[in-house]
Parts: structure tokens; sequence; C-alpha cells
């Protein structure tokens, strides 16, 4: 948390209680409007308004609930494009559009990314079925009015290895340690240093070839969150909607993407990889997880 004393996130030099401090009005210095042009123009940044920010809950909200529901699903037997199928079946329902379907180059051509194992993410749904001992990762955007939610879980398939059982456990741990330290004044780079410590403590190694990203009115927004160590001192503030997704792995951090469809990314050794997401808004005091979903 924020507290009175600290210094403003907004770079006035002031003491939060007398800069941005809610119901203290705003420093002359550094008023929000300047504060969003100026995050729009230097980092390709959207600060959300209040009605946007209704509008991205909403959306995240469902999202996690489609995810739950899809996870429940994923049982030993079951094939990725069943959970895929079924997925996109409850959007459908929702009023909201699976945002992975047509998106990039070439088109992904699924609705969700189902990755098993070894995938490190993008997995493209087939007719692969679920076996005893798989981890799964369960990826899952949806468009809903217009605005953007994002969020992926683990599910183990009855019981598996210890190394596959490590990476899911620490790739959640990671996500939520380095939720834990958002708020308005620190860098983005306190999101990799929170991932990578953790990660390397546990024996770990952390994919640098994929980050979270800015998303609500657009997929993927500004600014990239690296969930390696970084240098990027880019400072969090209110209104800032962005993921946290770390990807985990046993082995090498390296991940290599398939030549043959192009989305698969695999890791480079084929041992396990895991990974978890949340879609995450900062508030004048701290941070809110948007997407719903629990462990
Ligand atoms: N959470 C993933 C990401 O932001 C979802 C990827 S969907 C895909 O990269 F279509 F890009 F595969
Ligand atoms: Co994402």
């Amino acid at each position: 948390m924020i507290n009175r004393n600290d210094q403003c996130w907004c770079d006035s030099g002031k003491k939060w209680k007398n800069c941005h401090f809610p119901n203290k009005g705003t420093a002359k210095s550094s008023s929000p409007e300047d504060l969003k042009s100026q995050y729009f123009r230097k980092y390709h940044i959207i600060l959300k308004t209040e009605e946007e920010i209704r509008g991205i809950r909403r959306a995240c909200r469902l999202t996690s609930e489609i995810l739950d529901k899809t996870c429940a699903m994923a049982k030993e037997g079951v094939t990725t494009l069943e959970l895929n199928d079924y997925a996109h079946k409850l959007h459908i329902e929702a009023g909201a559009i699976p945002a992975p379907l047509n998106y990039g180059y070439p088109p992904f051509s699924k609705s969700i990314c189902t990755s098993i194992n070894e995938v490190v993410c993008h997995g493209i749904p087939d007719n692969t079925k679920l076996r005893n001992g798989d981890i799964v990762n369960i990826d899952l955007s949806c468009i809903l009015d217009g605005y953007y939610g994002d969020c992926s879980r683990m599910v183990v398939i009855g019981s598996t290895t210890p190394e596959r059982q490590l990476v899911v456990d620490v790739s959640y741990e990671c996500l939520m340690k380095s939720i834990e330290i958002l708020k308005p004044g620190i860098p983005v780079s306190a999101i990799g240093d929170a991932i990578e410590s953790h990660a390397t403590a546990r024996g770990c190694s952390v994919v640098y070839q994929f980050v979270g990203h800015g998303i609500g009115i657009e997929f993927h927004e500004g600014p990239q969150v690296a969930h390696n160590r970084n240098s990027n001192h880019i400072l969090l503030v209110p209104g800032m909607t962005f993921t946290i997704e770390p990807m985990i792995n046993a082995g090498v951090p390296e991940a290599i993407v398939s030549k043959k469809d192009q989305w698969t990314a695999r890791t480079e050794d084929g041992r396990a990889s895991a990974q978890w997401e949340h879609t995450i808004l900062i508030t004048d005091k701290g941070h809110e997880i948007l997407t719903t979903w629990k462990r």
C-alpha cells in the first residue's frame, strides 16, 4: 500500500498526501489529464477512465467465469479441441468474442490457448486427449462490449511428476508475489524482480521471450511487462490495466516456436513449463485483481 507520507507517484516530488491524495484535489504541476497524455505519448500506455474501468472489470469477470468452467471440464480423455469448443460456446452465449480467434499472423485458428507439459504458451487446441499426469495451461481472452479481459490457469490431470508439480506451484507463487507489491510509484521492473528472485530461489527459470502487457481497450497495449529482471523504469500510476503472466520452466528458460504452426512455443530442452495469468488495475492506493479466478 502507498502511505500518506510517501512520494507521490506522479513525479511532482511532493508527498502523496499533498498531491494526488484522494479528495485533496490535484497538484497544479501534473493534473491527471497531463499524466494521461504524457503516458500515451511517451509509452503508448492508455490510462483508463472510470467508465472504461467499469467495462474492463465486466470483461475480466466474464473471462474468469468462462475460464473456471473450462478448467472444470479438463479431465483425462477430454481433447483440447473439446475444451475450445465449450469455451467458444460460452463466449457466444454471453455476447462476447474470443480475442485469440483470427488474432495475429498467421491468424490464430482457435478461441483459446491450451499448452500442455513442455509447451510454454500459445498451444493450439486439437484432437490431443489429456492424459493422467499432464499439466495444462488454459488461456482465455474475451472481448465484451469492446473491452478486453485476459487470464489463464493450470490444471493438473490426475497425479503428476514432482518436476511438473514444481513449475505449476512456482509459477502461481511468482504471479501472486509480483501482484502483492503493486501500487502507484513502483517501476514496472519491480514485477520482474519479484518473479525472477522467487523462481530462481525455487530452482526454476523465467521465460524472457514472452511478456505480460497493457490491455483493456486493445488486446495488447503498452507497457510490455517482462517477467525476468529488467530495467523498465516506467512508474505504475492509477488507471493502468495490464496482465502479469509468468512462464516458469524446470530447465532452461529458452522457448522455441514451432516452424509448423508458427504459434506453439516449447521449452528448448523439452522440460516442463507452467503459467498463470491475471489482469490487474492500478488504483490510487494499490491494486485490484480484475480477473476473479481463485486457485
Ligand atoms: N494471454 C496470451 C497473450 O497475451 C493470450 C494469447 S492469445 C493468442 O499472449 F491468440 F495470441 F495466442
Ligand atoms: Co495475456
